[in-house]
């Protein structure tokens, strides 16, 4: 029996503070004109100081979950793919787990720059696919507010945060994820990294004063990278499947720079209406740019059930992948009254729960302890 990975639930959050080109432009040497023209970007979401990569997936979780109708605890998986997760570890798939009351879900994070949810996809829908499970949240989250040097011009006019999910469920209907191929050239890593933090340069008070912490690239070279591999990928996705680029309803590509685009869609020979952007908007969010352009497009009516679309990106590694996926839902009726409140009700128990845990395993370690010295006693 041939099983298909179909994408049931999707959402959304960006934080509410947004920052113009022009705003940006009376802080570093760079004009509303130049953002636009080279890059297609009029505004970019920064999160608020309370909020993170997690706080910013769980409401985009929330909201997918609400599309599927699903209740968190029937997840099997949790894949979030973060270049700027909350903390090096715990994963933030575990926090997002943790809120959501996901309890029978394993999670992890995943580490493959912009190209990141492509890949979170494709890892999902082969572990579905192949019987491993029935049901997985995958999320593309990022702050890189956090990471980008605002006195950088090359560079921060380019990024804004934000996070995008999709739920993906099995099905014996046929569509869903069709096919999905994914790349690496590690040799072009040191186009695009944040230098320290890791093992090889542990943050430090050198590396801090050294200006390590913040995104590094080089734009050129990537640009190039891009306007070759996203035609690409689409391309091979496609053929792997038995299609082609005349097939396609939409493409949703990596949201990175506008020429990026138009670039990739005069290389496929696709018209402006078959390639979605929102750049003008959000600027680039990384991991999140292609869920969140995937649940605007479903959410404008531009993505319908039987529609076929192609999810592309690139990235830091340097990474790239692409996802065909036959729709198969539509848009769903909001949530009614009594659902909402249930959903309030069942968030409110995950985090009373996941107290109760947290003071049951201090208690018992206090007791284990107890038990310990006693026996000690004894000997
Ligand atoms: C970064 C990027 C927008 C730069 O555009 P570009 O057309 O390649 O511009 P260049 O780097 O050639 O720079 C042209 C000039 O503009 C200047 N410039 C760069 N950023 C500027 C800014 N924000 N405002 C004004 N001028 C700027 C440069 O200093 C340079 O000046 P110079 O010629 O005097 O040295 C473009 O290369 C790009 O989008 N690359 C891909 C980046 C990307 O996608 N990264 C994320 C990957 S997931």
């Amino acid at each position: 029996m041939t099983l298909y990975a179909h994408v049931v639930g999707w959402g959304k959050y960006v934080p509410r503070h947004v920052l113009t080109n022009d705003e940006l432009a009376r802080t570093v040497d760079t004009t509303d004109e130049w953002i636009r023209e080279r890059t297609g970007i009029g505004q970019r979401h920064l999160a608020e100081d309370d909020e993170t990569t997690a706080s910013m997936a769980i409401q985009a979780a929330r909201q997918a979950l609400d599309v599927a109708r699903l209740n968190p605890a029937r997840l099997d998986l949790i894949i979030v793919a973060t270049a700027t997760p909350d903390h090096v570890f715990p994963a933030t798939a575990c926090l997002i787990q943790d809120a959501l009351g996901a309890s029978h879900a394993a999670a992890f994070d995943l580490s493959a720059g912009c190209s990141g949810f492509v890949y979170g996809l494709s890892v999902a829908a082969n572990l579905l696919t192949a019987g491993a499970y029935q049901t997985a949240l995958v999320i593309g989250a990022e702050t890189l507010s956090r990471i980008v040097n605002w006195t950088d011009r090359n560079t921060c006019v380019l990024f804004g945060d934000g996070a995008g999910a999709v739920i993906l469920q099995v099905g014996e209907n046929e569509g869903g994820v069709l096919a999905s191929v994914l790349g690496a050239d590690g040799s072009g890593g040191d186009l695009l990294r944040l230098p320290a933090g890791g093992s090889k340069i542990p943050t430090s008070h050198r590396s801090v004063t050294d200006g390590l912490h913040f995104i590094e690239m080089e734009g050129r070279q990537v640009f190039r990278f891009a306007v070759r591999t996203m035609p690409a990928a689409t391309r091979e996705v496609l053929a792997k499947v038995g299609l082609s680029p005349t097939d396609l309803d939409l493409l949703i590509p990596h949201q990175a720079n506008q020429r990026i685009i138009e670039a990739a869609a005069k290389s496929l020979e696709l018209s402006a209406e078959t390639v979605y952007s929102n750049l003008e908007r959000h600027g680039n969010t990384s991991a999140a740019s292609i869920p969140i352009a995937l649940c605007e497009a479903v959410e404008e009516g531009r993505i319908q059930p039987g529609n076929l679309v192609v999810a592309v990106g690139f990235g830091a590694g340097l990474t790239w992948g692409a996802a065909a996926i036959r729709w198969t839902r539509p848009l769903p009726a909001p949530l009614p009254r009594w659902q909402q409140f249930l959903r309030r009700l069942r968030y409110f128990l995950a985090r009373f729960r996941s107290r109760v845990r947290r003071v049951r395993r201090r208690l018992s370690a206090h007791w284990v302890r107890d038990d310990l010295n006693g026996r000690e006693k004894d000997v």
